[in-house]
């Protein structure tokens, strides 16, 4: 199974200067949950925002074209068709999380996806892609998370299935 997950504002705004524009523990928690699940799969960018240290109890795969990437114990590939024949050959769900070259690479491929929204617009660079095509899946859970003075942007969890013909 590959799925994606990620988070957006009200515009599908995702990140800004290399960095999310957000601070939201609740949906860190989330991503944590949903991806411990299995091994988690990004751009070079992204890794580099976590920053550049593979996350704890999943195994890190790291997209880059730079041969002689360093990638402090993360797994590196080079394609596309690489994280497809891993994924073939481990058996494991991948979690693909971001960023947004990822997120339109592997739109016809994707099987669920684990979407956070947040209801406030962010100023920032980096989006979701806005041609996705959303009903070729079901929305199958949603939910609010809790709003506190940790968590002050009202947000709702999301889990969606592709819809099989
Ligand atoms: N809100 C969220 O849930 C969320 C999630 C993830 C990321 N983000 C944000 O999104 C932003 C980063 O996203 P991004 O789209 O700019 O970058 P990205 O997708 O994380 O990484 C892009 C990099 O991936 C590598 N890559 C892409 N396609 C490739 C291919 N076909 N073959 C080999 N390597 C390839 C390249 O690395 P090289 O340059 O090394 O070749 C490219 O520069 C940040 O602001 C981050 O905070 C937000």
């Amino acid at each position: 199974m590959l799925a994606y997950v990620w988070a957006e504002d009200e515009n599908r705004l995702i990140g800004k200067d290399d960095e999310l524009p957000w601070r939201l523990p609740g949906d860190v928690k989330f991503f944590k949950d949903v991806t411990m699940r299995g091994d988690i799969v990004m751009g070079r960018d992204t890794y580099e925002t976590i920053p550049k240290r593979p996350l704890k109890g999943r195994r890190n795969i790291v997209l880059t074209h730079r041969e002689d990437y360093d990638g402090n114990g993360a797994i590196i590939v080079h394609s596309k068709e690489e994280i497809l024949r891993l994924h073939e050959h481990s058996g494991e769900d991948f979690y693909i999380i971001g960023g947004a070259t990822l997120f339109e690479m592997f739109e016809n491929e994707v099987d669920e996806l684990y979407r956070t929204v947040i209801h406030e617009s962010f100023n920032g660079d980096t989006y979701f892609p806005g041609d996705f095509d959303y009903s070729k899946f079901e929305r199958v859970k949603y939910w609010d998370g809790v709003v506190d003075d940790k968590n002050i942007y009202p947000h709702t969890f999301e889990v969606w299935k592709r819809i099989r013909e």
